[in-house]
């Protein structure tokens, strides 16, 4: 019975690609958190300070992303709400708090700074019991 056979591989390889996503998928590079920056204000022609848009995403499509760290340079506490980022040292900072961002979930926030500092995910897991 050529269809059974069919239908019961169909099956199969659905269930392995269930059990292969979770924490060995998203453990893989493929899904690292991304931090981008835009500028949205061009300083100079005002005395304002160019202001940079952050957004930091959660790429994992099934498990919430926690205790997330940043590389943050010297990125200074008065330019942004401690719970959206928090600077627990130089060069390590820690997004919302460490709580969890939802699967593709994105955390948005602003600053204005003279020049823009990078930040880059360091640290992170991924909560997927
Ligand atoms: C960031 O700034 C833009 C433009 O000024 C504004 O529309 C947006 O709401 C701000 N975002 C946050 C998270 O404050």
């Amino acid at each position: 019975m050529p269809s059974f056979k069919r239908l019961l591989w169909t099956c199969l390889t659905l269930a392995s690609l269930q059990f292969g996503l979770g924490r060995a998928k998203c453990g893989d590079n493929t899904y690292n958190p991304t931090v981008k920056q835009t500028q949205l204000q061009v300083g100079g022609f005002s005395k304002d300070p160019p202001k940079f848009k952050v957004e930091v995403e959660n790429n994992c499509p099934m498990c919430p992303l926690i205790d997330l760290h940043l590389k943050c340079g010297s990125f200074s506490q008065q330019l942004v709400d401690p719970k959206l980022l928090k600077v627990l040292a130089p060069n390590n900072c820690v997004v919302n708090n460490g709580l969890p961002l939802q699967p593709l979930e994105k955390l948005y926030f602003n600053y204005s700074h003279p020049h823009k500092y990078l930040l880059y995910p360091s640290t992170w897991y991924f909560q997927c019991e």
